[in-house]
């Protein structure tokens, strides 16, 4: 199985992000480490835990990073994922401590003790990628790629033009294109094909467990901040997209593209500028971009792990 950690901020899609990779054997998850985001840092973190211990995966390490973005403001999401970063069911008490080193720390350190090269996928603002890279560039050479949810090709969220992830720390983001790694994008154009649709949800509700049953009653509050703030009629489920694409490579259609983030902009600030079509003649592309999803395919993996998680 590929090693990976999950760096995210945890969130109704982050927590459906962890049952996959929990879920699966195509991915051994050997960390988590946490970030604002969905929720304050200390929220996030407590969340993580606790879906951690709702998974019984209460061996895997978790560590808490960064309260704020590389310019220090904490920008948080809670008008979409609740006070806690994750309301809705109810959770178990926290199964198990945090680890005492910080989140970039507990990164260096599952990378360099990895005997193969570890996946980072990122499902909240990237701060804590881009606080490794700057304070350890040496560990590159043991990441294989980092895989992220944030930006678009198109259009934004937290702002009309900007993604919650990217707009919260676009310094970030702009640290980690740059560094030369291998770098997928998994953007809102692809994952608002996502969508947890009533038969979706149905199929979570209809399992006879805790984990199952939970998950339904997360896409319920989430689906309905979603239908207040962005009128959606069914929730995107955002970043679970990057564990699929990590599970099975038919999930995903990409296309390699130039990508930047724009670090000013009197209103476009967080927004990233995908050159789909070459515009920018003199800038070699940097990512691969996700364009088309197999939603079909894609709800059929998060079932099945959802189920296999609630059942062991
Ligand atoms: C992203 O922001 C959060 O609301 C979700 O967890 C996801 O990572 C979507 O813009
Ligand atoms: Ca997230």
């Amino acid at each position: 199985a590929r090693p990976i950690v999950v760096d995210c901020d945890p969130g109704h899609d982050d927590a459906v992000a962890l049952l996959l990779a929990v879920g699966s054997d195509e991915v051994d998850l050997q960390a988590v480490t946490t970030t604002f985001g969905n929720c304050s840092v200390d929220d996030a973190t407590r969340n993580a835990v606790q879906i951690l211990t709702l998974a019984g995966a209460t061996g895997v390490p978790v560590a808490q990073g960064a309260a704020g973005g590389l310019d220090g403001v904490s920008t948080l999401g809670n008008y979409v994922h609740g006070a806690s970063g994750l309301d809705g069911p109810a959770m178990p008490e926290p199964g198990f401590e945090v680890v005492a080193e910080g989140a970039v720390e507990l990164l260096r350190r599952v990378i360099e003790s990895s005997d193969e090269p570890v996946t980072i996928a990122a499902t909240g603002p990237i701060t804590n990628v881009a606080q490794l890279l700057l304070d350890h560039p040496e560990v590159s050479d043991g990441v294989r790629e980092v895989i992220f949810m944030g930006g678009s090709t198109e259009r934004g969220n937290h702002t009309p033009t900007a993604e919650f992830n990217t707009y919260a720390d676009p310094e970030a983001l702009d640290v980690v294109l740059r560094s030369g790694l291998p770098v997928r994008m998994v953007g809102l154009n692809l994952t608002h094909q996502a969508l947890a649709t009533p038969e979706v949800v149905t199929r979570m509700a209809a399992m006879e467990h805790t984990v199952g049953r939970t998950c339904a009653a997360w896409m319920g509050f989430f689906g309905a901040s979603y239908n207040r703030v962005w009128e959606f009629a069914a929730p995107p489920v955002h970043d679970p997209c990057t564990i699929a694409a990590l599970i099975d490579s038919d999930v995903i259609e990409w296309r390699e593209a130039f990508v930047a983030v724009e670090l000013q902009g009197t209103w476009t600030r967080g927004t990233t500028v995908v050159d789909l079509h070459h515009r920018y003649p003199d800038e070699r592309p940097n990512a691969q971009v996700a364009m088309t999803l197999d939603a079909a395919r894609y709800w059929d993996l998060v079932i099945e792990a959802v189920d296999r998680v609630g059942r062991s």
